[in-house]
């Protein structure tokens, strides 16, 4: 792996049922499994001298938890909160009081299905967010956040 580059620390966050890719609703999400996605995840960050940790959990207080701990430690967050994203103001919440340029991303396009999935606790406070493909929505969120970190270099 390349040296990481200095400010270039990003933190990929998983949310529930995320651990089923490759199994889970195929025909939504893909046939890719996590570990593909991270694969090539690992990859696009390598490319761009990034340090990345990926970190998956179904449970809701772990998400808050690793939120928390990225304070100082990462410049930049990636996060598919999954179902969360439609429920949980302790997400909104951590991610507010790190104050780390976060993107929210979604394999599916949630505006093309169930109407509560259109409800996001995050929307309004991230630096942008991507929807609906699939592993590209991760690897266009770490093109940008790059770009983001380089124009704070500057
Ligand atoms: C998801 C969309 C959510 O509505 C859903 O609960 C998920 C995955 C996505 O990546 O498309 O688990 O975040």
């Amino acid at each position: 792996m390349a040296k990481p580059k200095a400010n270039r620390r990003i933190l990929v966050i998983h949310g529930p049922n995320l651990n089923l890719l490759g199994n889970r609703e195929k025909g939504i999400y893909g046939s890719l499994t996590l570990d593909q996605i991270n694969q090539e995840i690992r990859k696009a960050a390598d490319r761009h001298k990034a340090h990345i940790e990926i970190f998956q959990s179904n449970r809701e207080g772990e998400l808050v938890e690793k939120i928390q701990q990225a304070y100082g430690k990462f410049d930049a967050i990636i996060i598919n909160p999954a179902a969360y994203t439609h429920t949980s103001i302790a997400i909104r919440d951590a991610i507010l009081a790190v104050d780390i340029p976060t993107i929210e991303v979604h394999l599916s396009n949630v505006y093309k299905r169930e109407d509560f999935r259109q409800v996001s606790f995050l929307s309004d406070i991230v630096e942008g967010k991507i929807v609906g493909l699939g592993l590209n929505s991760y690897l266009l969120a770490i093109e940008a956040l790059i770009n983001l970190l380089n124009k704070k270099e500057r």
